[in-house]
């Protein structure tokens, strides 16, 4: 049974590593903000206006603690998951977690043109967003680092680039 969980900053590429590596390992993806806004019949944006952010990390614990059950299934999670409650933990305990390492001048061009359906960069203008980009990095780094694997995420722009990533992920989880 696999159960395997992608953590990283926002723009790390969880979803579209997750999406491509759950495809070529026959496996399902989860990807946990769409989970929960299944769940909840709201974006990630509503809940986060409606609850704040604490309301919105009650809920995302929960949720993971759903997903956490499902069985042969490669999960992204959001970028804040690992760093509430005890939510790093749950996952080393359940699964494998991969840390999707990318450094801030990758995320930040990233980011950039895919701020506005994240509520903690919406509205920045590019230094707010790489001075976020760095400070938030160094606060969750140490949660990030508690993952079973690091692996390099930078090169994901292109399919082929996909494809060998696939690859070297696979590789590096088969080494066990
Ligand atoms: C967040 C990351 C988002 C989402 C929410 C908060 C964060 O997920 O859960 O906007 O705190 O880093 P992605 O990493 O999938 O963008």
């Amino acid at each position: 049974m696999m159960r395997i969980f992608l953590i990283g900053f926002m723009g790390s590429g969880k979803t579209t590593l997750g999406k491509a590596f759950a495809r070529a390992m026959q496996l399902q993806f989860i990807d946990l903000d769409w989970y929960i806004e299944e769940r909840f019949h709201k974006t990630v944006q509503e809940l986060f206006a409606e609850r704040g952010e604490e309301g919105f990390r009650e809920i995302e614990r929960r949720m993971l603690h759903e997903v956490g059950e499902f069985e042969d299934v490669i999960i992204a999670a959001g970028g804040g998951t690992p760093c509430f409650f005890d939510n790093i933990q749950y996952m080393n305990r359940v699964g494998k977690t991969v840390f999707l390492d990318v450094v801030p001048e990758v995320l930040f061009r990233r980011l950039k043109i895919a701020k506005s359906k994240r509520p903690l960069l919406a509205g920045k203008d590019d230094a707010e967003l790489m001075s976020f980009i760095l400070s938030a990095l160094e606060k969750r780094k140490a949660f990030y680092e508690q993952a079973d694997y690091r692996f390099d995420a930078q090169f994901l722009e292109s399919r082929e680039q996909i494809a060998d990533s696939v690859a070297a992920m696979k590789n590096l989880l088969d080494k066990e």
